[in-house]
């Protein structure tokens, strides 16, 4: 069966997700949504689209529509992903899942409500050192794991202007990329944070939302770790490293949006120290192709809706820490 898409969106990830989506096996591309029917027929030309449409519902509508990408601003991805499950669709949406917990909740209830699956933008999880790093710590490779720590240094700018309205995008840098590392943290070391401290601030006069976070995080498997979210860092890095009682591994986390990642994966432990190189892959593909597989019946995607609803309230709870100024429980009220 191949899968037809639509994309919500005609902005910057599509530079990187509609080659990726057009590549991909099982599934092609039918349709595009933008609030201006010009954009949708040039976005639809450029990319070799068949409709291009303005009106959600219209899209909504179409018979050749099995799935939609989001791809809007963070505070529609909640009422879009609804609106398409409502209509039968499935959903990929982008990351951050939404702004608030309560809009990540309806997000989950409603495509469980009407038998839809729901996936999240979280490609990371899709690089193998990433799915490496997770086997090595899944089967004690690492021994009991102790500490990780993550870290994404950028400088993206020329941001659109909705990435300064918080109430569109919900946060700065955390929105912007550290949301995909805090996932990162849960993925690899197959736990969840229990309770979080945080520092949260901004460099640049003016700036409405966060440029730098630096958070301290405890997982419920007994082990901690730190983050470092930095916006105004051209030349910082974006690395993981996890440490365990007989070993520790050290990858690459950054992205074709900053230069590209190096595939690799350094083990030393007690048993073995090693170097795990891995081919050159499109992330965005693999995100594609996992969620093909997972609508031809094939069980969950590698990120569900549980995983976004997991990351917001991390997010959140670092949010709230540097606000009251002590730790807090994540997920608390
Ligand atoms: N996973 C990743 O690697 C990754 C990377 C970048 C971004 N993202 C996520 O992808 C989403 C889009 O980010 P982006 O950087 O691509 O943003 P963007 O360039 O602004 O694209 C968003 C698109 O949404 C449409 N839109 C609908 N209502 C809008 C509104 N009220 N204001 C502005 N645009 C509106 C616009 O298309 P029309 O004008 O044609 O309607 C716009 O081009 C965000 O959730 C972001 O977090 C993910």
């Amino acid at each position: 069966m191949s899968i037809g898409w639509a994309v919500v969106g005609t902005g910057r990830v599509n530079r990187f997700m509609l080659p990726a989506m057009k590549g991909a096996k099982h599934s092609h591309v039918v349709a595009v949504l933008s609030r201006d029917m010009g954009r949708a027929r040039a976005f639809a030309a450029e990319h070799g689209i068949a409709r291009g449409y303005d009106v959600f519902d219209d899209l909504l509508g179409d018979p050749k529509v099995d799935a939609v990408y989001i791809a809007s601003p963070n505070a529609l991805h909640a009422p879009q992903t609804i609106q398409a499950a409502e209509a039968g669709k499935h959903v990929l949406c982008e990351k951050p899942m939404a702004p608030t917990l309560a809009a990540c909740h309806r997000m989950i209830d409603a495509c469980g409500r009407h038998a839809v699956k729901l996936g999240i933008g979280f490609q990371y999880r899709q690089y193998p050192a990433m799915q490496k790093a997770r086997e090595i710590v899944a089967t004690g490779g690492l021994g009991q794991v102790l500490f990780a720590d993550i870290k994404v240094e950028i400088a993206d700018r020329g941001m659109p202007g909705w990435y300064d309205d918080p109430a569109m995008a919900g946060g700065g840098i955390t929105c912007l990329a550290g949301v995909h590392r805090i996932d990162l943290l849960r993925f690899i070391l197959g736990s969840e944070v229990a309770e979080v401290s945080a520092f949260v601030g901004a460099q640049t006069p003016g700036c409405p939302y966060e440029e730098v976070v630096v958070g301290i995080l405890r997982f419920v498997n007994g082990a901690h770790g730190t983050l470092h979210f930095g916006l105004n860092i051209p030349h910082g890095t974006n690395r993981v490293e996890v440490h365990g009682s007989s070993g520790s591994l050290f990858a690459d986390t950054n992205s074709p949006w900053w230069g590209g990642y190096t595939p690799e994966l350094l083990l030393k432990s007690d048993a073995v120290s090693a170097r795990y190189e891995f081919p050159q892959r499109d992330a965005y593909r693999d995100e594609i192709e996992d969620f093909n597989r997972c609508l031809d019946g094939d069980g969950p995607p590698l990120a569900a809706g549980i995983d976004g609803l997991r990351a917001a309230e991390i997010s959140l709870a670092l949010f709230e820490s540097a606000r009251q100024g002590k730790a807090v429980r994540v997920g608390a009220p």
